[in-house]
């Protein structure tokens, strides 16, 4: 049982806007729920690789390839650095990596869609990107100091990676009707599926309120949602492309685009391993984790070795 004394004096510290850090004293609930968000973002990271990394071999010039094997290898980092974050709470990141593997652990519904055209790779970058973007804007507030200072470096990078996705798609809009027509038809495909990453309505979130009352969270998941839907917006018509919901509609009072209904169903089926692709990325990722064996065996001998000899000196 948590003594309540401890748990008034860390919501005093929450409320009053301080930061909390990996060797503060915190609820056992407080820990367990930046895990299972960290770790998960992590795994999104990681994952989210696959679909674009599909295109690499194929991009359309040695300047696109550049940029996105760029924005792939950042992704890694992200990646990477949010496994060290999850890592300062007492988890062992071999120890997430493995509930991945195993079909354990949530990543993002949205890398479970195939990237069927190039054009999928701008849209991913512009839309996608976009959408992590803003809930990562909110999380750089994020109560736990290394989550939050994590996504403050992340949210640099993403800037680039959805400009770059804004350019390509941009391009290929102004471009001849067989481009415009394929930007187009990956709009159609993303643009659902990123509006489903900020989570299920506020009403069905069962983390929200705990993470709000903790300050992990600062917005709610349809506010976030709302937040990205009038910034994108304005975006497609100005490259002269349709969002595909026939309800769309500007309220000049709210000054808010109000949208239609996500297909809630689509959404359920994808996180609980149904989607189009999850068998695939989670095939990839374990061949990935086999293929690499070598490379951390020789990492920890090397570490070792090492390890003994500055033990000696
Ligand atoms: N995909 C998969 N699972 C999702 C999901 C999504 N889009 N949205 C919600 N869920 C899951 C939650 O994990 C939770 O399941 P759990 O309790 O078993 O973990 C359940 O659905 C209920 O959702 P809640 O709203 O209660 O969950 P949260 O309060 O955690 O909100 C979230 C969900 C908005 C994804 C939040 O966890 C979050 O902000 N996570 C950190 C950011 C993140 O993970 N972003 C993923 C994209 S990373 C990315 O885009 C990389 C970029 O480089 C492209």
């Amino acid at each position: 049982m948590e003594d309540n004394a401890k748990m008034e004096q860390f919501q005093q510290r929450i409320d009053a806007g301080e930061k909390i850090e990996p060797k503060d004293s915190m609820p056992e609930k407080y820990r367990k729920q930046l895990i299972r968000m960290i770790s998960q973002h992590a795994h999104s990271e990681i994952v989210g690789m696959l679909p674009e990394g599909n295109w690499i071999t194929r991009a359309p010039s040695l300047q696109r390839k550049l940029s996105l094997i760029a924005k792939v290898q950042d992704e890694a980092g992200h990646g990477l650095y949010l496994y060290c974050a999850a890592e300062t709470l007492g988890i062992d990141r071999d120890e997430l990596v493995q509930q991945l593997l195993d079909g354990k652990a949530k990543y993002s519904s949205i890398f479970n869609y195939p990237t069927l055209t190039w054009a999928d790779i701008g849209v991913i970058g512009w839309l996608v990107d976009g959408a992590a973007i803003v809930n990562q804007t909110m999380l750089a507030k994020a109560s736990y100091g290394p989550y939050s200072r994590a996504m403050i470096r992340i949210c640099k990078e993403e800037n680039f990676h959805k400009r770059q996705g804004m350019e390509i798609v941009a391009t290929m809009a102004a471009g001849v009707p067989a481009q415009k027509k394929m930007a187009q038809d990956a709009v159609n495909r993303w643009w659902w599926p990123s509006l489903m990453m900020f989570g299920p309505h506020d009403s069905d979130s069962p983390n929200s309120g705990v993470l709000l009352k903790w300050k992990v969270k600062t917005k709610t998941n349809d506010e976030l949602r709302q937040r990205f839907v009038n910034l994108t917006v304005p975006q497609a018509r100005a490259m002269g492309l349709s969002i595909p919901d026939p309800n769309l509609k500007y309220d000049p009072e709210t000054k808010n685009w109000n949208f239609g209904e996500i297909d809630w169903d689509e959404f359920y089926q994808v996180i609980k391993g149904n989607g189009p692709c999850n068998e695939e990325r989670i095939e990839a990722r374990r061949k990935a984790h086999r293929d690499g064996a070598w490379v951390r065996d020789a990492a920890a001998a090397y570490a070792a070795k090492h390890a003994d000899k500055s033990n000696v000196a």
